[in-house]
């Protein structure tokens, strides 16, 4: 019998980091000794403050259905975070709170993909960002870095790599899964090749934001001539140890911003009352505050270096 699933979903790939979680969950039982380096997930418990912070929202009865952009409060707590660690200036109307920073991502190439419209792609990059830009019809475009350049693509490579088609590049710095940072020098090299390009629109995940050994973290979006034309992903599951929480954000110029609360709000609407109560708290906290934690990765990756 012919497939009844629809293309979309037929020609979608799995999910290479679930694959490899669970074949390191098959060799595991096999009695092997494994450990596993496929999904970014922290082996930390949440911070108590955090936890607390989402008890007391319970008992508060924050039970109802919220804005589908997010809380009010989670939104200005977020931008205080935007100034406070990336110097950028945001308002409400330009955040939107989403379950993941997967789903801002996939907000993100739904709302400005048209079919066709082609991703710029630097390698090596997180595996789900070909698969998101594919189910929006895009046509994701590989530029690849090797290890003689430090996983890095140059300016040049991304000049090269431009066409008529090109709408969006997506990238994340400190990358997953090299940890290379792009300097605040590389990224104004990026900046001045995109003046020639102005409808690109630039996507820079910043989730590993926190979880950076390599230099300074600088944001693209902070670059005055980029601050209209990018996307800055963010979201508590790396840095917090949050990932089954599920809350993620955007910063954006306002019609990105608007046109993914109209995608969110006919898919999932706003993202789960209970863990955004206890997102505000944990972006208002300071960074020393999972310090603990950032410093025992830094342990673990000099031991594997
Ligand atoms: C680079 C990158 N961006 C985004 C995500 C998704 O994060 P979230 O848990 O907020 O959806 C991940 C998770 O592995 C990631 O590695």
């Amino acid at each position: 019998m012919k497939s009844q699933l629809s293309d979309r979903i037929n020609n979608l790939p799995v999910s290479a980091t679930l694959a490899m979680a669970a074949k390191a969950r098959e060799l595991k039982e096999q009695g092997k000794d494994i450990i596993g380096l496929s999904l970014g997930e922290p082996d930390f418990n949440t911070p108590d403050f955090v936890k607390e912070a989402a008890i007391n929202a319970i008992n508060e009865n924050y039970n109802s259905y919220t804005p589908v952009d997010g809380y009010p409060e989670l939104k200005d707590a977020i931008i205080n975070k935007f100034k406070r660690d990336n110097n950028l200036t945001y308002d409400r109307s330009q955040i939107v709170v989403s379950t993941g920073a997967k789903q801002s991502i996939a907000n993100v190439a739904m709302v400005l993909l048209n079919k066709g419209d082609e991703c710029i792609l630097p390698a090596p990059y997180w595996v789900s960002y070909a698969a998101i830009v594919e189910l929006a019809e895009g046509v994701p475009v590989e530029v690849r870095a090797g290890v003689e350049q430090n996983f890095k693509i140059t300016a040049e490579q991304l000049r090269a790599a431009i066409t008529p088609k090109t709408k969006m590049m997506l990238f994340s710095s400190p990358n997953n899964p090299s940890g290379s940072l792009f300097s605040e020098e590389e990224l104004q090299a990026f900046a001045d090749v995109l003046a020639d390009y102005p409808d690109i629109v630039v996507v820079s995940d910043e989730i590993y934001e926190h979880i950076n050994y390599t230099g300074k973290h600088a944001s693209i979006a902070a670059i005055p001539s980029m601050y209209d034309r990018t996307v800055t992903i963010n979201g508590v599951s790396k840095a917090f140890a949050m990932t089954g929480w599920r809350v993620g954000y955007i910063g954006a110029p306002t019609w990105i911003a608007r046109a993914c609360n109209k995608m969110q709000g006919q898919v999932t609407s706003g993202t789960n009352c209970i863990a955004q109560r206890a997102v505000i708290t944990a972006l208002e906290a300071p960074i020393s505050k999972i310090q603990y934690m950032i410093d025992a990765f830094a342990k673990r990756r000099d031991l594997i270096l």
